[in-house]
């Protein structure tokens, strides 16, 4: 792919996530959670690229928009791409959109000559596990890890999961034949960096060795909801406070903690007046180290700290888990492979942790999987003003085109073997 074309197809691509970013539940700003009514128009859309470009789109039972083509080898093995069409509460334009967008591009890139390999670029519907608080839901179906029981969570409305399905016209019961894929040759994710450390190095590209583990869990402090006015200090029983004293804990053991980071995200106190004494107060953790057992012990020590703190406050506590996933390395293989098609398109190489999840953690569980970074200048995501350098996305595509050449010869190889 020469220069200019991938700089056709890289404004193309960044003019459509940024006509997608304003498909959203709120007028002002980017949010859109799973399955909720702007992913409809998401998909009219994406879909009509993808047709457009020659795809076959299907819809799977998780909402995970999938558009094939056939390889020119026929029977050939498939190699996914894509990556996720659902955003965090005021998101920027690239987050994952981009990574669907470029495979997209790169499949319009073939012009009239599909590679030997055969595509399927997936458009995942859950990956931030905003609405129901269990991100990666849409690679676990695909992998077949799917956990029923998620079925039954609820959003901030009250509707289960499985009923938030069948209103976007979904079937639950069909979760189980999205994990069906035959002959895949692996998994390929690019996503922008969301970091500042190519930005820091001015190198375009990063490669993916390793994806962070993470633990997302949620404690809530239960005290005595009572009158601010009339209840004296040492008579209460005030969740609020147990909470913010347990948050400066976790700030205090990620910060002193090498390679680990620790967020509370989000709290909530109920009843939530502002004369009224919080009965009960609800922090989430997000915990995220390369080392599993570093992490681990890092969320053991904070959960005997909440421990600590509801006993000598008279307080109850509970913790609820709803992700442990450990550190994922990508292949090998493929990764050396992504190396190579960098240094092929002439640009420098530079191999990284990813500190942020992608569904390409759950994908490994069931192929070889391989990610491309792509700068986040100013190192900015999971907010408005994340951005991409069109030159930065002109070269993934370019990268991209080498790797597809070199999958598409392991697949005619891999073809011919069986
Ligand atoms: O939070 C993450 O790691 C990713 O953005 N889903
Ligand atoms: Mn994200
Ligand atoms: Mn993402």
């Amino acid at each position: 792919m020469d220069v200019q074309r991938s700089l056709d197809i890289a404004r193309k691509a960044v003019e459509r996530c940024q006509r997608l970013a304003r498909l959203s539940e709120e007028e002002d700003r980017t949010t859109r959670t799973f399955l909720t009514p702007p992913m409809h128009e998401v998909h009219r859309l994406v879909r009509s690229w993808m047709e457009n470009a020659g795809l076959t789109v299907t819809v799977d039972a998780l909402g995970n928009l999938r558009g094939s083509l056939q390889g020119s080898q026929p029977g050939a093995p498939r190699l996914l791409m894509g990556s996720h069409l659902d955003t965090v509460p005021g998101a920027g334009a690239f987050d994952g959109v981009l990574g669907v967008m470029l495979a997209l591009g790169l499949v319009e890139g073939f012009d009239s000559e599909p590679p030997e390999c055969g595509i399927e670029i997936l458009g995942f519907s859950e990956e931030e596990g905003v609405r129901f608080g269990v991100p990666f839901l849409d690679s676990r179906a695909i992998a077949g890890t799917f956990d029923r029981r998620i079925l039954e969570r609820t959003d901030a409305r009250g509707i289960t999961m499985a009923q938030a399905i069948r209103e976007f016209g979904l079937d639950p019961d069909g979760i189980e034949a999205a994990a069906y894929l035959p002959s895949v040759l692996g998994y390929v994710e690019f996503h922008i960096e969301q970091g500042p450390v190519l930005d820091s190095l001015d190198i375009p590209l990063g490669v993916v060795d390793a994806i962070a583990g993470q633990t997302r869990l949620e404690v809530t402090f239960r005290g005595k909801t009572n009158h601010a006015g009339t209840t004296p200090m040492h008579l209460r029983r005030d969740a609020l406070p147990a909470a913010s004293e347990w948050i400066l804990e976790v700030e205090r053991e990620a910060s002193s903690t090498p390679g680990l980071i620790a967020t509370v995200g989000s709290i909530a106190a109920m009843p939530g007046a502002a004369n009224v004494i919080a009965g009960e107060a609800r922090a989430t953790l997000d915990v995220r180290c390369a080392d599993d057992s570093r992490r681990t012990a890092a969320v053991r020590r904070l959960l005997d700290r909440a421990s600590a703190i509801a006993e000598r406050r008279q307080l109850e506590w509970t913790s609820e888990l709803r992700l442990e996933q450990s550190a994922v390395a990508c292949d090998r293989e493929w990764t050396n492979a992504m190396v190579r098609s960098i240094q092929m398109a002439g640009y420098p190489t530079h191999r990284m942790v990813s500190g942020a999840g992608h569904d390409a953690m759950v994908m490994a569980s069931r192929m070889p999987v391989t990610m491309l970074f792509i700068r986040s200048p100013g190192g900015i995501s999971h907010h408005s003003s994340e951005t991409v350098k069109i030159d930065d996305v002109a070269a993934s595509l370019q990268v991209g085109w080498h790797f597809l050449k070199q999958a598409a010869l392991h697949a005619s190889t891999r073809t011919k073997r069986s």
